[in-house]
C-alpha cells in the first residue's frame, strides 16, 4: 500500500501517517523528519539542509530526491509506505513516478488535508510553545504556508486527475481526522477490499 499526504503546514500529516502507517503495517516517512534527524546528527546533509529549513524554504530537489529514493529503497518499504511531505515541485512528481514506474509499484492514494487557516496558526502556536522547531516562528511559518500555495498545493491536480486523490476535512480531534481518511479511502478502489481499517492516531 502506497500513500501520499499532502495538506499545508501544520494541517496534521505527520499525525495521521503516523497512525495509518500503523495500521497498514507500513513505514511512514516524513522527509521533514529525516532532514531533522540528520540536522541533530550534525550530518553533511543536515548541515545542507537546515539553512532551508530555518528560513522556511524547500530543501534543493536533487538533495530531497535522492534521500527519498535511497529511503524507498530501504527493504521495508518494499510492501509499501506512507509519504509525509513529499513530493512537494514538479520535479518531486516526476522523480517519484520514475521511482514508482521501476518498481512497478502504483501509489494507492493520495490524501489531502484541508484545514483552514486559522486553525493552521492556532496550531503552530501551540506547538512553538511546547517545541522547539526553529521554523515555527510567526515569519517562517507565513513562508512555508506561501511556498506550500505556490508549489505545492497546484500539485494536487495532478493527482485528481489521476482518479487517486481524496480530500479529507483535517477538523476535529486526530481520531475524528483518521476516521475521515479511511472513510475516503474505502471508496477508493484500491481499498475496496482489506482497507486500512480505523486506527488511533
Ligand atoms: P515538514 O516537517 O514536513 O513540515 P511541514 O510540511 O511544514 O508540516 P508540519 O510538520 O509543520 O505539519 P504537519 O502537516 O506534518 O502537521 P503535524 O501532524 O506535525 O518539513 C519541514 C521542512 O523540511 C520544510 O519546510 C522544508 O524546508 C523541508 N522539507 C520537507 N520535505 C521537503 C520536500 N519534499 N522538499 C523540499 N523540502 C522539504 O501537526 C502540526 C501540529 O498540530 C502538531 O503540534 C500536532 O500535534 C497538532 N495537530 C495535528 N493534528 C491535529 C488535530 N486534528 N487537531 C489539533 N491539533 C493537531
Amino acid at each position: 500500500m502506497r500513500l501520499l499526504l499532502m495538506g499545508a503546514p501544520g494541517s496534521g500529516k505527520g499525525t495521521q501517517s503516523l497512525g495509518l502507517a500503523r495500521a497498514l503495517n507500513v513505514p511512514a516517512i516524513s522527509t521533514g523528519d529525516i532532514f531533522r534527524e540528520n540536522v541533530r546528527h550534525g550530518t553533511a546533509l543536515g548541515q545542507r539542509a537546515k539553512r532551508f529549513m530555518d528560513a522556511g524554504e524547500y530543501v534543493p530537489d536533487d538533495l530531497t530526491n535522492m534521500l527519498v529514493r535511497g529511503r524507498l529503497e530501504s527493504p521495508d518499504a518494499h510492501e509499501g509506505f506512507i509519504l509525509d511531505g513529499y513530493p512537494r515541485t514538479l520535479t518531486q512528481v516526476a522523480v517519484l513516478d520514475s521511482i514508482l514506474r521501476e518498481t512497478s509499484a502504483p501509489l494507492a492514494a493520495v490524501v489531502v488535508l484541508d484545514v483552514d487557516e486559522q486553525e493552521l496558526v492556532s496550531r503552530l502556536m501551540r506547538r512553538a510553545r511546547l517545541e522547539n522547531r526553529t521554523d515555527d516562528t510567526e515569519d517562517v511559518f507565513r513562508r512555508r504556508q506561501l511556498l506550500y500555495a505556490a508549489e505545492t498545493a497546484p500539485l494536487i491536480e495532478q493527482y485528481e486527475k489521476r482518479g487517486i486523490c481524496v480530500r479529507v476535512d483535517g477538523h476535529g480531534d486526530p481520531s475524528q481526522v483518521n476516521e475521515h481518511i479511511v472513510r475516503e479511502l474505502a471508496s477508493l478502489d484500491a481499498f475496496a477490499q482489506g482497507g486500512a481499517g480505523t486506527t488511533t492516531a
